[in-house]
């Protein structure tokens, strides 16, 4: 394997999309792509680690409201969440494709009908670093697309059943389910 040297960023730290859901301060929802999102553990209990940079409203509604809802975004959604990228809500309401929007079962946060896999987050702590800041959240309430099976720790799970988005600068789609820990022993 012959390698050459590239600029360094995080375009391999790959990611599957998601649009961050949040309510501002006049009940109006709100939704933007965020891709910086992982998962650690306090010791008890696993947290997804969610980072945003700059003034936006997303993070703005965040720091407001201590929760959000984290929407996976399927193939189809893409034309949306690339439009709800595309636009800040800080310059008013983003009207140009509708959405069907519910309430979170568990936490006051808005969620996208069409995600297959949405998170209900509520923030444990932050973590401001530069320009950015990153909020762990303990997940209230995970729902996946009744279709798709689902077990503990995901084990199971055919990712390909969700049809994610994957982010790594550019989009893409997901490749073969090829199996689960220990198959390949
Ligand atoms: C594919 C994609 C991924 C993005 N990922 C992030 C991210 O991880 N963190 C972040 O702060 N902004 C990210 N953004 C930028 C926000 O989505 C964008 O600034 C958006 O307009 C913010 O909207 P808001 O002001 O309504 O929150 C991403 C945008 C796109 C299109």
């Amino acid at each position: 394997m012959k390698r050459t040297s590239r600029p360094g960023n995080h375009s391999m730290c790959v990611q599957p999309m998601f649009l961050i859901g949040t309510y501002d301060e006049n009940g109006k929802a709100n939704f933007a792509p965020i891709t910086w999102l992982s998962a650690t553990s306090d010791g008890e209990r696993y947290l997804i680690v969610v980072s945003m940079f700059g003034g936006k409203k997303t993070r703005r509604n965040v720091q407001r409201s201590g929760k959000m809802s984290a929407n996976l975004v399927s193939v189809p959604m893409l034309p949306l969440a690339d439009y709800l990228g595309s636009f800040s809500g800080n310059d008013g309401e983003k009207q140009g494709l509708s959405h069907a929007v519910s309430k979170g079962e568990k936490l006051d946060v808005p969620t996208l009908d069409q995600s297959p896999f949405v998170y209900e987050l509520a923030v444990e702590k932050s973590v401001v670093t530069g320009e950015s800041e990153t909020f762990f959240c303990r997940p209230e309430h995970v729902s996946v697309d009744e279709r798709v099976p689902f077990g503990e720790m995901g084990k199971g799970l055919d990712l390909t059943m969700l049809d994610p988005v994957i982010y790594s600068g550019d989009y893409h789609t997901l490749g073969k389910h090829l199996g689960t820990i220990g198959d390949f022993l």
